[in-house]
């Protein structure tokens, strides 16, 4: 397969660590847009009789999760994975001590067994990924996925290179949502939802994919 080149791990962690108490403001407002509600309401329906972790992959300062356990289910397990210690030490403080928050590559996540998570989440962290990038971590949450399992991806949508500005110099890609939707098909997942949608004082759109993993 061929990929363009995204900019290097130690890279976007180094981006992250210097923003993440900015960024972790920025999502307490954000989280309030209805987008989020939507998502993970449709996803607590979906999910309502499949035990296991709902897993959010670059959980970033941890909005998602708390806004899922606040609003939708008190008890379910929540585990946090991200790139940057920041970040997780944030989202550590933020969930306390019911979750369990860790420093890891979404592509490879060895300390989560096979089949033993309800859903997985990740919003807007796959453009630091290369196509292949992308393509290992589908394969990778089919695989933490129970049967019946839930995916929720949102991205930036399009083609190309994203356009930071002056404000940083990082290397990210756009992918398109009938791209991310074949892809999404190859990993094992029969795609649900995958809907493109503007994003408010954004230049881009973004691709929101829901997916499930086949029942037993
Ligand atoms: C734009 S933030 C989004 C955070 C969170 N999902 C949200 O919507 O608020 C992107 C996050 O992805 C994380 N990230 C980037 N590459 C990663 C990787 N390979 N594995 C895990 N996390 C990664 C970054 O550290 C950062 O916290």
């Amino acid at each position: 397969m061929s990929t363009a080149p995204t900019s290097t791990v130690d890279e976007v962690r180094k981006m992250y660590e210097d923003t993440a108490d900015s960024y972790a403001r920025m999502m307490d407002t954000e989280i309030g847009l209805p987008v989020y509600a939507d998502v993970l309401g449709r996803l607590q329906d979906r999910i309502a009789h499949t035990p296991g972790a709902v897993v959010d992959t670059a959980c970033g300062p941890g909005h998602m999760l708390f806004l899922y356990r606040e609003r939708y289910d008190e008890k379910r397990p929540l585990l946090g994975v991200d790139l940057s210690p920041r970040m997780v030490a944030i989202a550590g403080e933020k969930l306390g001590s019911n979750a369990r928050v860790f420093v890891g590559d979404m592509r490879e996540l060895p300390s989560v067994k096979s089949g033993s998570s309800s859903a997985v989440l990740n919003f807007f962290a796959l453009h630091h990924l290369d196509r292949e990038g992308v393509n290992v971590a589908l394969r990778e949450w089919h695989r933490i996925l129970a049967p019946g399992g839930q995916l929720v991806i949102a991205t930036w949508e399009g083609s190309g290179v994203i356009d930071y500005g002056a404000a940083s110099d990082i290397v990210a890609l756009r992918y398109r949502s009938d791209e991310l939707a074949t892809w999404a098909r190859e990993a094992g997942f029969s795609v649900t939802r995958c809907v493109v949608e503007p994003v408010e004082d954004f230049p881009m759109d973004a691709v929101y994919l829901e997916g499930c993993k086949a029942p037993a």
